[in-house]
């Protein structure tokens, strides 16, 4: 008998996220021969920007590509902070900008910072599932807010104080968030992040969805306190996940921080991503990068009445981002299983609520419109018969 080495005790709380396990077993249909209609993958299918990648080949050839300083090429925390004068109309010092292995990287980067044992983190539920691990990685506590459809899926200043306690230290929002696409709209942030800091504890914004907004212009929580952290990214609206690069802006007193547990953590984000990410703001990149928004609001607008249609209930309807959270109750009490049956049988791959949290997860599914027109309709087609036989 072999002998394992024993794991952690903190990994009997980190757990797996459930799309990439469907993800898994539709690509293993897939190979058996069977047609799978992808709604699982919080991953644009548009390819990484032509200019981006342009980049990324002349550096390959002129740059020396060795690690960058921590906080990452200057060039490009000064070509972040422009973005946000341009994009957010918001004044942001390049120093404050530091360039990260994906939001990932600076989640965990921030989260390392500023909360350990017995500290709280408050995190909504449903919300993105990183979020809990990473704080259960510092063996901190994640504590769940739970968040109503009747709100917009987003926490009130009365669902704060309810779970409040003097070990808060964190309070997590994101907006649009995973998976509702739902945003925390200013008048709410603004009351939410006064709360907060009166209290001596922080927010951290993940604004990796900000700028797919269907229905209104880019806000960045940076207009309302200079003593919040933002997390964003280059993953999704500039379409370079594989990249692995992203960003977070920190309060000018924390910085010096936040390099300190770079330096350890990543040392640096990769470099030829680096070079490519310059390129992700000029204005041909913007010019394409608007036309995807567009095919995203053109199929949230194809996918919300077709579901409806078919007897999934949406309470409210994503305002970004590319994600439709739907209420599956009519047609099976445990969305776990109801996926499973869709993918085996009906050949479309859903995520379960229960990859976001508790609430609602039985009966709540997450579709990603992160697929063709074309093979939303098809998807859509299939769910309404197995669904109707
Ligand atoms: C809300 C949210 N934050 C962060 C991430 C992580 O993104 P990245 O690829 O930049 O690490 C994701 C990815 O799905 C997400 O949905």
């Amino acid at each position: 008998m072999t002998v394992q080495p024993p794991l952690a005790s903190r990994m009997a709380r980190i757990r797996p996220f459930r799309a990439m396990d469907l993800l898994a077993r539709a690509r293993a249909l897939e190979a058996a021969g069977c047609d799978i209609v992808h709604m699982e993958v919080g991953e644009p299918d548009f390819p990484t920007p032509g200019p981006v990648v342009e980049a990324a080949r002349t550096a390959l050839g002129d740059a020396a590509l060795g690690y960058t300083p921590a906080m990452g090429l200057p060039a490009l925390r000064q070509a972040i902070a422009g973005h946000y004068g341009e994009r957010f109309g918001c004044s942001v010092d390049p120093g404050r900008i530091v360039v990260t292995p994906g939001a990932s990287g600076a989640l965990q980067a921030v989260l390392a910072v500023l909360a350990g044992p017995g500290d709280e983190v408050l995190v909504t539920d449903p919300g993105y599932p990183c979020n809990r691990n990473f704080v259960h990685l510092l063996e901190a506590r994640p504590v769940p807010v739970p968040v109503r459809a009747g709100n917009g899926w987003q926490p009130t200043l009365q669902e704060l104080e309810a779970v409040w306690s003097p070990r808060v230290r964190v309070v997590m929002f994101a907006s649009p968030m995973n998976p509702t696409g739902t945003l925390l709209e200013e008048g709410r942030l603004r009351e939410l992040v006064s709360f907060v800091e009166d209290r001596g504890a922080v927010v951290v914004m993940d604004e990796i969805y900000q700028r797919m907004l269907f229905d209104s212009a880019p806000f960045t929580a940076l207009s309302l306190s200079d003593r919040l952290y933002v997390v964003d990214s280059f993953s999704k609206y500039f379409g370079m996940t594989g990249w692995r690069i992203g960003w977070l802006v920190a309060p000018p007193a924390q910085v010096e921080a936040i390099d300190r547990v770079v330096q350890n953590l990543f040392l640096a984000a990769p470099t030829l991503s680096q070079h490519a990410a310059l390129a992700a703001f000029l204005p041909e990149t913007t010019t394409l990068l608007e036309k995807r928004v567009a095919a995203f609001r053109e199929r949230r607008d194809f996918l919300l009445p077709a579901l409806e249609a078919i007897g999934f209930r949406v309470e409210v309807p994503p305002s970004g981002a590319f994600y439709i959270y739907a209420d599956s109750s009519r047609f099976d009490d445990d969305a776990i299983r109801l996926c499973d049956r869709l993918l085996e049988q009906a050949g479309v791959a859903v995520t379960p609520g229960a990859d976001f949290g508790e609430e609602g997860a039985a009966t709540h599914v997450r579709f990603a419109f992160t697929t063709s027109l074309d093979r939303l309709r098809e998807g859509v087609e299939r769910l309404g018969r197995f669904l109707a036989g």
